[in-house]
């Protein structure tokens, strides 16, 4: 969850030393030191792959670009007709530096030290290939997905090839669990969701397992509410990460028996720091703690304004919990 970025004076610096945000996360030096630079400082129990869900379109041949304070522009892909532009045929090419810092990582990061890997689920992918970036309401994606089924699927299709053999990749590069993250899914409505959300996520677990069945896959539905549960009984994943508004004695409930649940901290407590850090931690630390094994996190990344002694406070709480 955004372990590395902007609230790190090291990592800015690192990234004012280069072009473009994709210049980063393509270069394997500087995308593996900006990844072990949490893990040094605060020595938490899995590191991140630095990179970005984005890094997938930019590799089917999508013009891809993070523009200073608007987030990510893409050239959309505003219909069936327009899917030609994309293609499977350079993807692991384009994509070669990432695995080269995944296997960089895996030389580096001490034994204890888990290495996570990750992708966009399809539908977060769709959504900002289609919408051309961030969106208030999502009506392009939307749109598509709801008055063309049938070429709107095979976006997400081709979407299902690229983020399982990409997260295969990863494993085969020393990734030692992966995450899908879902981040947009909590804008459909149920039938849409599970056609366009959990369904092609359950497809990515499956061929993942298929390739790598004891690597854990870790899956992030933002905003799925209580459909959760249907995540955590239908898609064989082995973690589920929880967003900020999933309450925690539900989550022990309805998740837990059957996937680890991860989260699901607010960012924003954590930014804030204080006795309302410690409340919300020890809140969740303590639900979960009765419930099994769970993976303490943050329940989206952490915001740019955090300051850095907040996360080490709270690292060393939850390490002191732990012991
Ligand atoms: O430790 C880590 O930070 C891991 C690497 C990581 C990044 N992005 C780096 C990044 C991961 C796991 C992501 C995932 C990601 N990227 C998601 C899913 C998680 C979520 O946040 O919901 C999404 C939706 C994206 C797309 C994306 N990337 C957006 C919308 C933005 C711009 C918004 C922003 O916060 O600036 C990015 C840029 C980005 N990706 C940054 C980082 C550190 C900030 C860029 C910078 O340094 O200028």
């Amino acid at each position: 969850m955004r372990q590395a970025g902007r609230y790190l004076p090291e990592y800015r610096e690192v990234r004012a030393s280069v072009d473009g945000f994709l210049d980063l996360c393509f270069t394997p030096e500087l995308a593996v030191e900006v990844t072990l630079q949490p893990i040094r400082r605060f020595g938490m129990d899995g590191a991140i792959l630095f990179s970005d869900i984005l890094v997938v379109p930019h590799a089917l041949g999508q013009a891809v670009a993070f523009e200073e304070g608007c987030g990510p522009v893409l050239e959309p892909i505003g219909s069936a007709a327009e899917l030609g532009r994309l293609s499977m045929t350079e993807f692991h090419d384009r994509l070669a530096p990432v695995y080269e810092t995944v296997r960089r990582l895996a030389e580096a990061l001490p034994a204890e030290t888990t290495l996570i890997g990750f992708a966009g689920a399809p539908w977060t992918l769709a959504a900002y290939m289609v919408e051309g970036g961030s969106s208030r309401d999502f009506a392009a994606v939307k749109g598509w997905a709801y008055s063309n089924p049938e070429s709107f699927g095979r976006l997400i299709d081709l979407l299902v090839d690229a983020t399982a053999s990409y997260l295969v990749r990863q494993i085969e590069a020393g990734a030692e669990a992966v995450q899908i993250f879902d981040s947009w899914i909590g804008v459909l409505p149920e039938p849409a969701l599970r056609r366009w959300g959990l369904e092609p996520t359950r497809e990515v677990v499956r061929r993942v397992k298929a390739a790598s069945p004891r690597t854990p896959v870790i899956l992030f539905p933002r905003g799925a509410g209580v459909l959760y549960a249907d995540y955590a009984a239908e898609c064989g994943a082995d973690g589920l990460s929880l967003d900020t508004t999933v309450p925690v004695g539900w989550a022990a409930e309805a998740v837990q028996p059957r996937c680890v649940p991860q989260g699901n901290l607010d960012p924003v407590a954590l930014a804030v720091g204080g006795p309302a850090l410690r409340q919300e931690a020890e809140r969740i630390l303590g639900t979960f703690g009765r419930g099994g094994p769970f993976v303490f996190n943050l329940g989206h990344g952490v915001l740019p304004q955090t300051p850095p002694e907040h996360v080490a406070e709270l690292a060393s709480l939850i390490q002191g919990w732990k012991s």
